[in-house]
């Protein structure tokens, strides 16, 4: 059985507690191009409950869907901070919970979907991350992300292999994760890929087998 590790996370969430205060000022030039995006892959959902990882400052929360029994979860006490108070600013109903995803405090087979949105570039490992991700899907639950992946393409590949822990020391992201090739190693199946930004930003969909 894989096992934590513990400093990589911990190395994360100082990172982002580090990095809330001023998460949605970075954001904002991006977020222009992530809302329609975002709307995209929340059209998707299917509840009624449902789990958002990683849900950081609370940027999904203007696409949650009415009826629906959302937890979300976040690493950092401090992105979870923000997300309370935005919360509480528009009115949304959700179950805000500080947890990692490589470990969540839920029974197997709790959500019917899982969404996360630039999340498994972040996550110390993401593929223990994702077989919790399909450990808390129902049978036939399906999983929603938004990610940026590393490229094909040979050039770019390479630059992005190379710029890769001076990005994960400014932002926290890895720009060289193989995230589709992750899903499918957790046991995801029935894999839709869409390509939202070159080859790099995708909207992946897969399901837990039933
Ligand atoms: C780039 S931010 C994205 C936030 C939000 N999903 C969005 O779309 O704006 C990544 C978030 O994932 C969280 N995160 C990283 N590793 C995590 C883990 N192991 N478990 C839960 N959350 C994690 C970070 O704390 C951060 O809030």
């Amino acid at each position: 059985m894989a096992t934590i590790d513990q400093r990589a996370t911990a190395a994360t969430r100082a990172r982002y507690d580090r990095l809330a205060r001023f998460y949605d000022l970075m954001e904002r030039g991006a977020e222009r191009r992530f809302g329609p995006w975002r709307a995209a892959l929340w059209r998707r959902v299917r509840g009624p409950r449902v789990l958002e990882v990683g849900v950081g400052t609370g940027k999904n929360m203007a696409y949650y869907l009415r009826g629906m029994a959302i937890v979300a979860v976040d690493l950092s006490p401090r992105m979870l901070e923000r997300a309370r108070t935005r919360a509480a600013r528009e009115g949304v109903a959700v179950d805000l919970r500080e947890a990692d995803v490589q470990a969540l405090p839920f029974p197997d087979a709790s959500f019917d979907t899982v969404v996360a949105t630039f999340v498994f570039c972040s996550v110390p490992d993401p593929v223990l991350g994702l077989r919790e991700l399909r450990r808390v899907l129902v049978p036939g639950g399906q999983l929603l992300l938004l990610e940026h992946v590393l490229s094909r393409r040979l050039l770019l590949r390479r630059l992005m292999h190379l710029a890769n822990p001076l990005v994960v020391r400014i932002s926290g992201a890895n720009i060289n994760r193989e995230t589709v090739d992750n899903v499918r190693r957790a046991g995801f199946v029935d894999l839709s890929v869409e390509d939202l930004w070159l080859d790099i930003v995708k909207l992946i969909q897969a399901k837990v087998p039933a």
